[in-house]
């Protein structure tokens, strides 16, 4: 089945197509083509996303993007059905999408499917080398003994679908921090989110409270690599909670209350210090979670799981307890919309479908 997937939830209009098949079992995915464009640029001198400019940018992005995304793909003719991010996010961008999308199912006839942008980071992880080996190369009818032997693969991996689970699944991103209990690919459970800031969000302010531009967290991460990680202690909030709840708020004044005191203090040494207090904290109650629930694997997930230093400790910490560790290529974990056509086609295999309206607040349970 092709997938043409739309993803407007905040900064990025992102068109995605991608080839599906497998089935609930040995979900298997083939990236036809990826475009993301993104409206950084736009919003930076906002020091964070304008929803009405986000609108009238998506607006403007949209008929470009998936210009772009069918050209790559080698046409838009077969397409099976469309998806598109219903929420969470700022709704004047999702309805740019929504509205798009359902003009596209008018012309082409075809489906079109609600996604939760949350699943879609969910299930980014079986998108990573690891779950299906995928070939991230454009489709040509060329491909075919590639194609073969990508098909000889999944007997094994209909096997190690199922190994994975259970698993915990700690998605990160700007507006969310939540740890899922994984029964299986359709069953799961939150079991902790953040009662305030989200780790993206303690990134970002933290980097505007350093002078860096936005979005901060990747500013962070580079400035972080020449500094001191124990050079300045931060408190790390709710870690010995016995629950799978977050808080970085408390961590976001102590950095602001730092700078304050300290105005001559290295920023390199604050940003290392601060990162290594976020990844302190996400991965000892990631690693907690998969021990109290016994889990075969942890999934990670969302934009700030770009991070290659929270990428490395959790794999580290995974590893040594030979738990598997799966998180996708950066580009599948910042936002996209090649996550929201794996969402969907998992949607389109379990008959469900989010209404085909903006939900700013969707959660995910
Ligand atoms: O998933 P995402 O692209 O958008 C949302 O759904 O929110 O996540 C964006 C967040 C931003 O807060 C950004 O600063 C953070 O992900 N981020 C990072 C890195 N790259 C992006 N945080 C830490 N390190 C990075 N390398
Ligand atoms: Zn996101």
């Amino acid at each position: 089945m092709r997938i043409l997937a739309i993803e407007t939830s905040c900064d990025e209009t992102a068109i995605a197509t991608v080839k599906a098949r497998g089935g609930l079992r040995r979900p298997y995915f083939e990236i036809l083509s990826n475009i993301v464009s993104s409206q950084v640029a736009v919003h930076r001198e906002y020091g964070g996303v304008v929803p009405s400019l986000a609108k009238r940018e998506h607006l403007k992005n949209l008929p470009i993007v998936l210009a772009r995304a069918l050209r790559r793909a080698g046409g838009g003719e077969d397409i099976d059905a469309i998806c598109v991010t219903v929420g969470p996010g700022l709704e004047p961008a999702l309805w740019a999408g929504i509205n798009f999308a359902k003009e596209l199912k008018k012309k082409w006839r075809v489906s079109l499917v609600g996604v939760n942008h949350l699943e879609g980071h969910l299930y980014s992880f079986l998108l990573s080398q690891k779950a299906i080996g995928i070939k991230n190369k454009k489709f040509s009818p060329k491909a075919s003994p590639r194609l073969r032997m990508a098909s000889d693969g999944q007997a094994s991996l209909a096997e190690k679908i199922k190994n994975f689970f259970p698993a915990v699944a700690l998605v990160v991103s700007g507006g969310h921090t939540i740890l899922m209990l994984m029964e299986s690919l359709v069953k799961y459970k939150k079991l902790g989110e953040t009662q305030d800031d989200a780790a993206g969000e303690a990134y970002d302010k933290v980097a505007r409270m350093l002078g860096l531009p936005y979005p901060g967290g990747a500013e962070i991460e580079k400035l972080a690599r020449r500094g001191k990680k124990t050079a300045i202690y931060f408190p790390r909030p709710m870690m010995r909670a016995n629950n799978f709840n977050f808080s970085f708020s408390g961590l976001k004044t102590s950095v602001l209350y730092y700078l304050r005191d300290h105005q001559y203090a290295k920023k390199q040494n604050v940003a290392a210090s601060f990162q290594t207090a976020v990844i302190d904290v996400l991965v000892t109650k990631t690693m907690r979670a998969a021990n109290e629930y016994g889990a075969k694997s942890i999934f990670l997930s969302g934009g700030v799981a770009a991070n290659k230093a929270l990428r490395k400790e959790l794999q580290k910490s995974a590893h040594k307890q030979d738990i598997n560790f799966l998180v996708a290529d950066v580009k599948y974990n910042t936002d996209n919309a090649a996550m929201i056509a794996v969402a969907g086609y998992i949607n389109i295999l379990r008959g469900k479908n989010c209404a085909l309206r903006a939900q700013g607040n969707l959660n995910i349970r």
